[in-house]
């Protein structure tokens, strides 16, 4: 589950800016061991405090490992480029349309390499750049993508200085202000249709240039099909960013609790792992931090200043970029000098309360008690469970069921109050949606998702565990995100 960012694209303005200078700042002085945070207006506020030694300890840690989780995670070629339009032209002539369009954003990144601020930094640009797919036949009958540009004329340079991936020259249809860019489109005939041209529109597609390709006499129809599903199923060199990224987010994770000490407050620990995060090469797009009864509501809200104490159960969920792949991954437990407590120790009221263990039960079981009772296993059986129904021609429905069957059996149905998991994949949350009412999406070998069932009391504390599955036939899905958590001392 992730917080920020999967509405608006990353904007690469002040903020990336003020990171930018921060690491500068870090690398010249052999880290800063100092707090940093990012101000509203985007300047840079450092102050000195413990916050430094949590950093240092936690960059120390993570690079320590050697990273090892990055080393078979490449950048997306030119060759992928060209194969995933190819795919996406043989889904056109599968679903009878003429052509795919789309504008900068994050389907234009896939499939041509330029985000929506790549191509505007500061604004949705209100002139039309778009992108037309058609499929085209050779004479062994093999389907290959062509792919034309509609752009403003006096940008048309800018276009080609954008470098995206392809192999030659690429084709644009200028249009000038003072004409009508679709009706231009329309005109330069580059469909080889005999009806109007029958153009399936991106789901990020706006409204205007929908109504626009309308009116000049284009049939426009809604993402769907197998066209919807070139991007839901990962390429091999995808899944290998996305294990990478996922991976080295847990173990970043991992490292930071290690070096926990008591007063930390929740954005001490977001600053921390940020940082800690970028020394290893990934770009933290989205931290939530929670303690205690601020972890009750899944997404957080609250301004970050709750003090980390030795029961504090801490749940962190975070996002981070490698190679334009998102991570996505949440982890609850507690600090590392909280003593696990065996089943003859005496826990103290507020452990119990976490743990949900009454004296009667706790009396009773002893030994047992901490793997059977506790909420966090519930949570994980919930994953566990769920899990077990990623695999080929499941329902996205049958997954989040198998999950909150757990929970509502242990019975706390009514705190799992959010879907079990999503795609992912560029976005943190992408389609296929893994809710209890999406009975329609069947899941496909090379699908990725997140599975991330939680418990959320309120006013005592949530839990949530989340890893990244790929789904691979009938067999259970492969884990992206390196091991599973083992236990509350052992995220
Ligand atoms: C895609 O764009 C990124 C910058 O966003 C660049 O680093 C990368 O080289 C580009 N990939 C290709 C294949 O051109
Ligand atoms: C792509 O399509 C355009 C318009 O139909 C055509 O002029 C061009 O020759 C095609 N490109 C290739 C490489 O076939
Ligand atoms: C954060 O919120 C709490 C109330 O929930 C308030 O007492 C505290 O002053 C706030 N801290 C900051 C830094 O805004
Ligand atoms: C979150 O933590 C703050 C700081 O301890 C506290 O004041 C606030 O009541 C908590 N908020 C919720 C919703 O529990
Ligand atoms: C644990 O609780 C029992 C019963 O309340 C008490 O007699 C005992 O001293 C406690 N042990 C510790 C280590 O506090
Ligand atoms: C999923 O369904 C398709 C279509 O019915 C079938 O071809 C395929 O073998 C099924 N996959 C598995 C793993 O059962």
């Amino acid at each position: 589950m992730s917080k920020l960012s999967w509405e608006k694209p990353p904007q690469r303005g002040f903020s990336g800016l003020t990171c930018a200078i921060a690491s500068v700042f870090c690398l010249a002085t052999g880290y800063y061991y100092g707090r940093q945070e990012t101000s509203l207006d985007g300047s840079l506020a450092v102050q000195t405090s413990v916050v430094g030694n949590l950093q240092k300890c936690a960059i120390d840690n993570l690079l320590g490992t050697g990273l090892p989780f990055l080393e078979k995670a490449s950048p997306i070629s030119l060759a992928d480029f060209e194969e995933r339009r190819d795919r996406l032209a043989i889904a056109l002539v599968a679903e009878d349309v003429d052509a795919f369009v789309v504008e900068p954003g994050y389907t234009f990144k896939y499939y041509g390499n330029v985000s929506q601020p790549e191509w505007e930094v500061w604004e949705p640009e209100e002139r039309p750049f778009l992108m037309i797919v058609h499929p085209q036949q050779d004479e062994h009958g093999t389907v290959t993508a062509n792919t034309t540009f509609l752009c403003p004329s006096f940008e048309a340079e800018r276009a080609r200085l954008l470098g995206m991936p392809f192999d030659g020259p690429i084709q644009i249809v200028p249009w000038e202000e003072h004409w009508d860019p679709y009706a231009t489109l329309q005109q330069a005939n580059i469909f080889n249709s005999q009806r109007p041209p029958r153009l399936m529109v991106d789901e990020e597609m706006r409204d205007f240039i929908q109504r626009g390709l309308g009116t000049a006499g284009f049939e426009i129809v809604g993402l769907k099909g197998q066209v919807e599903e070139v991007r839901q199923i990962k390429s091999a060199s995808e899944v290998e960013i996305l294990r990478a990224v996922n991976t080295g987010t847990v173990e970043a994770v991992r490292q930071i609790r290690k070096c926990f000490y008591p007063g930390l407050t929740e954005n001490d620990i977001a600053v921390a792992l940020d940082n800690a995060l970028r020394a290893a090469g990934m770009e933290p797009f989205f931290d939530i931090v929670l303690f205690d009864e601020n972890a009750s509501n899944p997404h957080g809200g609250t301004n970050g200043s709750k003090v980390l104490e030795p029961e504090t159960f801490v749940l962190i969920d975070v996002g981070a970029h490698l190679y334009g792949y998102s991570s996505d991954i949440c982890r609850t437990f507690f600090p590392p000098f909280l003593e696990k407590p065996s089943g003859d120790d005496n826990l103290s009221e507020r452990m119990k309360e976490k743990l949900q263990v009454s004296d009667h039960l706790f009396q009773k079981k002893k030994k047992n008690i901490l793997l059977t009772q506790q909420v966090w296993d519930i949570v994980f059986e919930a994953q566990t469970q769920s899990i077990h129904q990623i695999r080929e021609n499941a329902t996205a429905a049958s997954v989040d069921i198998a999950a909150r069957e757990v929970i509502t059996e242990a019975g706390y149905g009514e705190t799992f109050t959010h879907r079990v998991g999503h795609g992912i994949g560029i976005k943190a949350h992408e389609s296929p949606y893994l809710n209890q009412g999406n009975v329609k999406s069947l899941l496909k070998t090379g699908m990725t998702f997140t599975s991330e069932p939680g418990v959320y009391l309120v006013d005592k504390f949530g839990v949530r565990h989340e890893d990244v599955f790929l789904v691979q036939g009938d067999e259970e899905p492969v884990l992206l995100t390196g091991t599973r958590a083992g236990g509350p001392w052992d995220p």
